[in-house]
């Protein structure tokens, strides 16, 4: 399995910045092929973002869905309106939008498995706050979370991508440690196994993941890619992480 490097750039760039940002990031990352690479920017940004890559091996997400096809759901983007644009990938349950945005683990199943019925990989995120990896919860949580992500989606698992990322490391600056973050891969891995044995599904480690730590990261045996917010927005950083392994 190559290692999937991914970027969610959250809640930044503009058209104009998109544009700008591929033209500095895909000459660094031209010819490379140790790893497959993705970017999800913002909605707005996907059609310039598809233009920019066309004829490039980086692969397009998105960063949130609705389950619907289409209806009186205002505001909100469905996975037909992504598919046109491209877009291969989608964010599912992510932190910021499980606690900002109060998604459940039933919604965050129900986008999960719309994607897999649009043939979208859906990237789901789990992972642990702060409080209750210090009540020593972090196993049973990450466990919840999967269970009920993936409940009725355990045929299509190899078509699924799970990023593990503890909340209290995103956007701190304050990773887990390549120990805790194998410790965590491993536990998810066996899960996914009992789950179906079959399935071949990568896990992805996310939370403060910079040029610095990310070849750190790599080098766990549980670790097959990375989920990068902060340290993406800069194109040069990203193609750093995403070379990390060279
Ligand atoms: P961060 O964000 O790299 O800024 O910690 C990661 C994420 O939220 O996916």
């Amino acid at each position: 399995m190559k290692p999937l490097i991914a970027a969610n750039w959250k809640m930044n760039k503009t058209v104009s910045e998109t544009r700008a940002y591929f033209e500095r990031f895909l000459p660094l990352v031209e010819g490379y092929d140790a790893a497959d690479v993705l970017v999800c920017p913002p909605f707005t940004s996907l059609q310039a973002a598809r233009e920019m890559l066309e004829g490039s091996s980086v692969a397009l997400g998105a960063q949130n869905c609705h389950y619907e096809d289409a209806g009186a759901y205002t505001g909100e983007v469905s996975l037909p309106m992504l598919k046109e644009l491209g877009v291969s990938f989608v964010i599912v349950g992510h932190s910021e939008r499980r606690h900002l945005f109060n998604e459940s683990d039933e919604l965050i199943n129900k986008k999960l498995l719309a994607c897999l019925r649009h043939g979208v990989r859906p990237v789901l995120c789990v992972g642990e706050k702060k409080e209750e990896r210090e009540a020593g919860l972090t196993f049973k949580v990450v466990e919840t979370q999967l269970r009920l992500a993936l409940s009725g989606a355990e045929e299509l698992l190899s078509r699924v991508e799970v990023a593990y990322e503890p909340v209290w490391a995103i956007g701190t600056g304050t990773p887990a440690t390549p120990e805790q973050a194998q410790e965590v891969h491993a536990f998810i891995k066996s899960l996914l196994k009992e789950l179906n044995p079959n399935a071949e599904v990568r896990v992805l480690y996310g939370g403060s993941v910079k040029p610095s730590n990310a070849k750190a990261f790599l080098e766990q045996p549980a670790v097959d890619g990375l989920l990068v917010g902060t340290a993406s927005l800069d194109p040069e950083s990203f193609a750093q992480i995403v070379k990390a392994l060279e």
